[in-house]
């Protein structure tokens, strides 16, 4: 029984230092020291020794057990340590490398307008409002007083998913919705920018576009107030020497109707290609808002007005940054867009 514990001793030194894994190792401590490892095995079998022998053989099987233990642990923490090493050198990051450069964009000239456009009309008391891009034939045409068979629908004709659902083709509806909201508290002052559809598709005209409806309900408004909400709006946009220009004109949910015009950006009034020689450029539709449209946001005619008004985005940011072309506002080409 000595024999076979010196025995056992040696073997599991010698494996253990050798080992080259914790895994191995691991598998050395169990063939060694566990339940049913060879040191164990010897153990049992120390009931069959003389009473003189067993102290002895005891003794000499725990130095034994001890020694493998530390010979283990030492080898363990080596291991550990080599596969730290390893981890280490393997994930050692060069700091001194320079840094990859994000590309930073730039704000698209459609985001640029309508942003200013929202700073300028807040400053005015507005609030921004929002609406539905997939709106109700009811919003969109029959509360703005565009009953089903009106011929003003004609230059509207649009994408509808089903009879009664449209992709909106204009900011208007957002008039209806706010006032329901609003639901006869006043005054209403809002704005709401948004993409409206209609299918068109050629040089000026993109089947997706942006739009601006601004609504303002109160008592007595008047034509002048949106005569000076206007002016205020476009000096600020275009510059403090544009003059405006009110054409009559016609809306259905609006009587009486008005075009907008500015003085031409480019030349100042005095007549060039953009303005057509006329020196002056359309730039929005509004007019005083019409009795049925009040009605159908639960407003009384008869105690109230209001004026209100819509631009194309698209337009504004051609005019004001001297694009020519609106198909380069939807291309993302870098060289266009870098220059905002
Ligand atoms: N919704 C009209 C359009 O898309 C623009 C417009 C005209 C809006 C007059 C208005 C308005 O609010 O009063 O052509």
């Amino acid at each position: 029984m000595r024999e076979d514990l010196k025995r056992i001793r040696e073997a599991a030194v010698e494996a253990m230092q050798q080992a080259d894994s914790i895994d191995s190792l691991n598998e050395l401590k169990v063939r060694f020291l566990g339940k049913k490892g060879e040191l164990t095995t010897i153990l049992k079998g120390m009931g069959a020794l003389s009473d003189e022998e067993r102290p002895l053989m005891g003794q000499m099987a725990n130095e034994v057990r001890d020694e493998i233990n530390r010979v283990l642990d030492a080898r363990m923490e080596e291991l550990r340590q080599a596969v730290l090493n390893a981890k280490l050198a393997s994930e050692t990051i060069d700091v001194t490398l320079p840094g990859r450069a994000l590309a930073r964009g730039t704000k698209h000239p459609l985001t640029l307008v309508i942003d200013e456009a929202k700073q300028i009309f807040m400053g005015l008391g507005f609030e921004v409002a929002e609406g539905p891009e997939i709106e109700s034939d009811y919003y969109n045409f029959e509360a703005l007083n565009l009953p089903k068979d009106h011929p003003a629908r004609d230059m509207q004709d649009t994408f509808y998913i089903n009879p009664e659902i449209v992709l909106r083709t204009q900011t208007s509806p957002v008039q209806v919705r706010t006032m329901e909201k609003k639901a006869g508290e006043l005054p209403v002052k809002i704005i709401c920018p948004g993409k409206v559809y209609r299918k068109d598709d050629d040089a000026t005209h993109s089947p997706m576009f942006h739009q601006i409806e601004g609504l303002v309900i109160d008592e007595h408004i008047t034509m002048s107030d949106l005569k000076g909400v206007l002016l205020a709006f476009t000096q600020q946009m275009f510059g403090k020497d544009v003059k405006i220009r009110l054409r009559p004109s016609y809306f259905p949910f609006t009587e009486p109707s008005t075009e907008v015009d500015i003085s031409c950006v480019m030349c100042g009034g005095t007549g060039c290609r953009v303005c057509s020689n006329t020196g002056w450029l359309e730039i929005l539709g509004a007019g005083m808002v019409h009795p049925n449209v009040l009605r159908a946001g639960g407003y009384d005619p008869e105690k109230v007005s209001g004026f209100a008004f819509g631009m194309g985005v698209e337009r504004i940011a051609m005019l004001k940054y001297g694009i020519n072309d609106l198909r380069l506002m939807y291309e993302n080409d870098m060289r266009f867009l870098r220059q905002f």
